[in-house]
């Protein structure tokens, strides 16, 4: 007998079928990670089952098996450097759609298959949905090479820098880095963090993904409900 769903994944779900309604025939897409994409993928296959040509360039190593499990053609940066969408998940998204990623440790191919896609959809169950960004430790990826040093940077920036994994076992991303979880408690200023980050030699991407929604699906109500860059949102502190 099938499992039923949580409620989280029935939210994960609705937003991840209706991101799928947005892949149009022919495109190239990037394709995220994460359980919420996951049921993108799952929704996705259906429709290629159904006669839908799609091709997909994923974002982790566990995008690949996601989208051989779904039956979802792959394509690399050899065949295209351009993708008409990408759909991803978030770990928090503030009402400016300011968003912390990376708690899966993507957040590196991530960030670069957003950057080279022509329209950036993102889903998120209710839970994503925070006033302020923070209290999701922001992940950095770092390169191992005085990873020490970097990390004292970081703390000195954000308060707290845990290597993932620990020192015994660390987590190692895709292209091989460190991450660190910062804990910089709420963020004022999403951009400005982000640029600080960027300018510690050592830290190869954070997981501040600043003023790249051109659309988001999240869940109010129980509902999937989608918002563009002038749509005001629903959370948050000036409108709870
Ligand atoms: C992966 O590194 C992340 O950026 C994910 O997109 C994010 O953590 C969302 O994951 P879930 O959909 O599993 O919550």
């Amino acid at each position: 007998m099938a499992q039923e769903l949580s409620a989280q994944d029935r939210e994960k779900q609705a937003v991840g079928e209706a991101a799928a309604a947005h892949v149009e025939d022919g495109m190239a897409i990037g394709l995220g990670t994460g359980s919420t994409v996951t049921f993108f993928a799952a929704a996705l296959g259906r429709r290629i089952a159904d006669g839908l040509t799609v091709r997909a360039l994923p974002t982790s190593a566990a995008s690949i098996d996601l989208a051989q499990s779904f039956d979802i053609p792959l394509i690399d940066w050899t065949a295209t450097t351009r993708l008409d969408l990408c759909v991803d998940g978030a770990d928090e998204v503030a009402p400016d759609r300011a968003m912390i990623k990376g708690g899966g440790g993507a957040l590196l191919w991530e960030k670069i298959v957003a950057s080279a896609s022509a329209r950036r959809l993102y889903i998120a169950d209710s839970s994503k949905l925070v006033a302020r960004l923070g209290a999701f430790p922001l992940p950095v990826e770092v390169v191992r090479f005085g990873h020490q040093a970097t990390a004292e940077r970081l703390a000195a920036l954000c308060g707290e820098a845990a290597l993932r994994g620990g020192a015994e076992a660390p987590f190692l991303t895709d292209s091989g880095n460190f991450i660190y979880d910062c804990r910089c408690g709420e963020i004022a200023d999403p951009a400005a963090l982000e640029a600080a980050l960027g300018a510690i030699p050592g830290v190869v991407e954070s997981g501040l993904f600043v003023g790249m929604v051109d659309l988001l699906i999240a869940v109010r109500d129980g509902a999937a409900v989608e918002l563009g860059p002038q749509d005001a949102p629903w959370w948050g502190a000036d409108h709870d």
